[in-house]
């Protein structure tokens, strides 16, 4: 049942996310990866996460596969559910980083308005769009789980880059070439978060 949000009043707490950030350390921010299906999201944002692990970053990576296991699990590829799986993960991602961590998302994220609905949850600066742009040739040869071929030979619906459609991102904050190497790749991301002060170390 949809709520009356009349009768809801927001609460503010005297915890803050400016005082979660100090005790961090660094900002709390959302890296919201984009990209096909095998364009190295997953590899790609878990690499950035292993090495602010290593600088003491506090982060959470919020994986796409992993979450349709749980909070996603009742949602499947057309546009209404696609749109939904993005609106709840958004809203996970604004909490943590409200929490004071670095979140890492790595969802196929299709379409621009849904992209866009995420940035506007967040305080400005707080959203950064990378996109992971590989060409569809290379992420059809990769395959990694083989879902290419199911979709060409006609077994699975709506299927990213196939039978479903993939808006690239416009004006991405970062844009990664799916074809380098992930430690360069990984390193052009924490380039930029030193750039713009997210961290320090
Ligand atoms: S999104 O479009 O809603 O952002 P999400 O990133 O959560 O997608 O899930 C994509 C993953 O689900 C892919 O990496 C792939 O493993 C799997 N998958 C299964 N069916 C499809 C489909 N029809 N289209 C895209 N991905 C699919």
């Amino acid at each position: 049942m949809i709520q009356d949000h009349q009768n809801i009043v927001w609460h503010n707490h005297l915890i803050t996310r400016k005082s979660r950030e100090k005790l961090h350390g660094h900002q709390g921010i959302v890296l919201w990866f984009t990209g096909l299906s095998g364009s190295g999201k997953s590899t790609i944002a878990g690499s950035v996460e292993e090495k602010l692990h290593q600088l003491h970053v506090s982060s959470y990576l919020l994986d796409g596969d992993n979450l349709r296991h749980g909070l996603c699990r009742d949602l499947g590829f057309d546009k209404p559910d696609r749109y939904e799986n993005i609106r709840r993960v958004g809203e996970v991602a604004r909490l943590m980083a409200d929490a004071g961590l670095i979140v890492l998302t790595a969802l196929i994220s299709p379409y621009r308005a849904e992209r866009q609905m995420v940035r506007e949850m967040l305080t400005p600066g707080r959203f950064v769009e990378i996109f992971i742009d590989t060409p569809f040739a290379i992420c059809e040869a990769r395959d990694p789980k083989g879902l290419y071929q199911k979709a060409r030979s006609g077994e699975l619906r709506c299927f990213t880059g196939v039978n479903s459609e993939y808006q690239t991102p416009l004006h991405p904050d970062i844009r990664l070439n799916g074809e380098y190497k992930v430690s360069y790749l990984t390193n052009q991301v924490l380039e930029f978060l030193r750039l713009k002060n997210i961290f320090t170390a």
